[in-house]
């Protein structure tokens, strides 16, 4: 067994505990994407319900020339969770860059998204590194002297409760630089039924992706619990502006982890994911908050999401 098995065991298996032991009664939302979990979300993506991955490569198709306009050519373009770097082409061909460094911290993937985006972009210098994009990352000295430009597609920022997105934005500012520029997706406040429904699809994939989190903890962690006595809930928080997932278990129930006993309540909650919603002024502020000045928006025609083009501009005004 190699080093970053044994590792995410255990910090797998520290999560699952002290969700049921010091009953917290979260697991973090990392855990949801195993093998079948990425799977599962492949097809959430393309699912009619879940608007934000094909409006946001929409808009990402649509608004090529005034990326081009905006940011200018010669960029090295530093992509933030890369994963499959899906979303990537629909930039790079409108931007003409001058190096690509996609960050994740699976190296595997890494390295398998890099060389079919070589593939497609024979001349462009590709640079993976492999990092927690979480804290700020050491970008590799060929791109030192380039202009940058962050990329940070996804609406992934919604994952994070508000300090941590604001940790975040100035963890990239000091990864990127002052000058830096940073291409960033944000999912707009809707209709919450829409937003449920995108969160609790018709089709019951969604309910299958988060219920997998249950099976991987059968899996790898010697459990017994029984998924088929859990209901996927997909709730709108208006206060916090935000998509709450949890799990909730309809009957009371017994089941043991690692020979460990539990008992759930009927009705208790895990909670698994909080996807938050931003009107345009809170991005605005969220980016300003982390040192990014809001310089372009794009948004679709029913503004359900929004691409924002920030800028690290020197501190200059008062404090
Ligand atoms: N980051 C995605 C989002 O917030 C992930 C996601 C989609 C998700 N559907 C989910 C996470 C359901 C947990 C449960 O849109």
């Amino acid at each position: 067994m190699d080093m970053t098995t044994t590792l995410v065991d255990h910090t797998f298996r520290k999560d699952v505990r002290r969700c049921f032991e010091m009953q917290t009664y979260a697991i973090p939302a990392r855990w949801l994407y195993d093998r079948r979990g990425s799977e599962l979300f492949e097809e959430i993506t393309e699912l009619p319900e879940y608007y934000p991955t094909r409006t946001e490569t929409a808009l990402l198709k649509a608004n090529g020339a005034a990326f081009a306009a905006s940011t200018g050519s010669g960029r090295a373009v530093i992509e933030f969770g890369s994963g499959s770097s899906a979303k990537t082409p629909h930039l790079l061909k409108a931007i003409d860059p001058a190096a690509y460094v996609p960050i994740d911290i699976s190296g595997a993937f890494l390295e398998h998204s890099a060389s079919l985006l070589q593939d497609e972009f024979p001349k462009l210098p590709i640079y993976p590194v492999e990092a927690d994009f979480m804290k700020r990352v050491a970008l590799p000295d060929a791109v030192a002297d380039m202009p940058k430009l962050g990329f940070f597609p996804g609406s992934t920022i919604g994952n994070m409760i508000a300090r941590t997105s604001v940790d975040l934005l100035r963890f990239m500012r000091e990864t990127l630089g002052e000058g830096a520029q940073l291409l960033i997706g944000i999912d707009r406040i809707k209709d919450p039924q829409i937003l449920v429904d995108a969160y609790d699809d018709s089709a019951g994939v969604t309910a299958q992706f988060s219920l997998n989190l249950l099976h991987r903890i059968n899996r790898e962690l010697d459990g017994d619990i029984p998924v088929e006595l859990f209901r996927h809930r997909a709730e709108w928080n208006d206060l916090y502006a935000r998509i709450e997932i949890f799990l909730e278990a309809q009957q009371d129930l017994r089941f043991s982890i690692d020979g460990q006993g539990y008992e759930l309540g009927k009705g208790q909650k895990l909670h698994i994911e909080n996807s938050h919603k931003y009107g345009l002024r809170d991005a605005r502020l969220m980016l300003r908050a982390g040192g990014w000045t809001p310089l372009h928006e794009w948004s679709d025609e029913r503004d359900y999401f929004t691409l924002m083009l920030v800028e690290a501009h020197p501190y200059k005004h008062a404090p």
